[in-house]
C-alpha cells in the first residue's frame, strides 16, 4: 500500500509588493533583489487575514480538486510555524472553518520543511490504515515576522498556503519514500528569538524586533546548498533512481541561486525545476506545496511522473519526498 496525493490545492493573498514598493521603503533595489534572489513581488495578507484563512482556502481546494467532501476527512495536519495563536492549532481552526467534524487536527512546526515534515507524518497515518482521507497543509504568514527595516530579511518573504489530500492506494503510484533529517545545533541561523517562553514579550523585546527573523544569510545560503543536494542524492540512492529520471524536482523557493546551485550539482537542467518565488518570495512552509499545485494545474506533473521535493529551513530541518505521480 502507498498513499497517494488525490488532490491539491493552493491560495495566496491578493495584496501584492513589489520590489520596486520596497525601494520607497527601504534602501534595495529591484535590480539587486531580482539578481540576489530571484523575487520581483510577494503576496502580502490583509489585516484581518490570519494563517487559518489561508489554510482553510487552500485545504478547500485540495479537497474539491480531490472530490473529497469535509465529512471524510480522518486528520488535518497544518504545517505552519506562524499560527493565529499559540493555542488552539491552526488545524483545529481551519477543520472548524472547513466543517469538518470527527477527525483528528494538529499543527506540525518544521519551518520551511513543515510541509515535506507533515506529508511524511501523514503518509504514516495512511500506510498504518489507520485514517483513509488526510488533508495535508502547509500555511505561513511571514509577514506578520518581518522586520520591515531589515533589507536582508524583508526583501525575502511572502505569504501564502498550499494543501494536498493524501488517500490509501494499492497501485505502483503515491510516496514513495519520505526522508526527514535536523540539527538544532544551527538553530540561531533563522530564528525569531522572542516572544516565546525563553524570551516572554516585553517591551525589550519589542524595541530589539526580537519578535520578527533574525537570518544569518551567508551561512544559511552555504548549509542549505549542501543540505539540499545530499537529501536528493540520498532519495534517489535510496529508491534507485538516477536524476535523468525525473520529470521535476519541486524545490523550497527559498532563493533562485541556491536552487541554481543546487541543480547544477545534481546535473539537472532547470527546464525540470519548478520555480515561483519571482511571484511569491519565500512563502516558508507553504513554497513547497505552492509550486507543487501550480505544477499540476499547468500540466508540468502529469500522471506516471516522478517528482522530487526537496525542503530546507529553520531549526534546522531538512528533508526529501519522492512520488510517483
Ligand atoms: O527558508 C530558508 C530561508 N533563508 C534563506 O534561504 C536565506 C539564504 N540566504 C540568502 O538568500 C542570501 O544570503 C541573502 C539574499 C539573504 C543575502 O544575499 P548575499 O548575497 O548573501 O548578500 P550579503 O548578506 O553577503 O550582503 C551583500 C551586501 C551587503 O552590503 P555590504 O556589506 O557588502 O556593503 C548587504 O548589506 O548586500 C547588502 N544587502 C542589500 N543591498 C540591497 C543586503 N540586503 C540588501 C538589500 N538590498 N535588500
Amino acid at each position: 500500500m502507498k498513499a497517494k496525493i488525490i488532490g491539491t490545492g493552493s491560495y495566496a493573498p491578493e495584496g501584492i509588493l513589489t520590489n520596486h514598493d520596497l525601494e520607497q521603503r527601504i534602501e534595495t533595489s529591484d535590480k539587486w533583489i531580482v539578481e540576489r534572489t530571484g523575487v520581483r513581488q510577494r503576496h502580502i495578507a490583509a489585516k484581518d487575514e490570519a494563517t487559518s484563512d489561508m489554510a482553510a482556502k487552500a485545504g478547500a481546494r485540495a479537497l474539491a480538486a480531490a472530490g473529497v467532501l469535509a465529512s471524510e476527512v480522518d486528520l488535518v495536519i497544518v504545517a505552519t510555524t506562524t499560527p493565529d495563536m499559540f493555542f488552539p492549532s491552526t488545524a483545529c481552526l481551519v477543520l472548524h472553518r472547513l466543517g469538518i467534524s470527527n477527525a483528528a487536527a494538529f499543527d506540525l512546526s518544521a519551518a520551511c520543511s513543515g510541509f515535506v515534515y507533515a506529508l511524511s507524518v501523514g503518509e504514516q497515518y495512511i500506510l498504518s490504515g489507520k485514517y483513509k482521507k488526510v488533508l495535508v497543509i502547509g500555511a505561513d504568514l511571514m509577514s506578520r515576522f518581518v522586520n520591515w527595516d531589515d533589507r536582508s530579511t524583508c526583501v525575502l518573504f511572502g505569504d501564502g498556503a498550499g494543501a494536498v489530500v493524501l488517500a490509501p492506494t494499492s497501485g505502483k503510484h503515491g510516496v514513495l519514500s519520505s526522508r526527514l533529517h535536523s540539527d538544532g545545533a544551527f538553530w540561531d541561523l533563522i530564528a525569531v528569538p522572542g516572544g516565546g517562553t525563553a524570551n516572554p514579550p516585553s517591551e525589550q523585546v519589542l524595541a530589539e524586533k526580537l519578535n520578527t527573523i533574525k537570518m544569518k544569510g551567508n551561512e544559511t545560503f552555504k548549509v542549505a546548498v549542501r543540505r539540499l543536494e545530499e537529501v536528493a542524492r540520498e532519495a534517489l540512492a535510496e529508491n534507485n533512481v538516477s536524476i535523468s529520471d525525473l520529470s521535476v524536482i519541486v524545490p523550497h523557493q527559498a532563493n533562485i541561486r541556491i536552487i541554481k546551485a543546487v541543480a547544477e550539482r545534481l546535473e539537472i537542467g532547470l527546464d525540470k525545476v519548478v520555480m515561483n518565488m519571482d511571484q511569491y518570495g519565500n512563502t516558508s512552509a507553504a513554497s513547497i506545496p505552492l509550486a507543487l499545485d501550480q505544477a499540476v494545474v499547468d500540466g508540468r506533473i502529469k500522471e506516471g511522473g516522478l517528482i522530487l521535493l526537496l525542503a530546507f529551513g529553520s531549526g534546522l530541518t531538512w528533508g526529501s519526498s519522492l512520488i510517483r505521480w
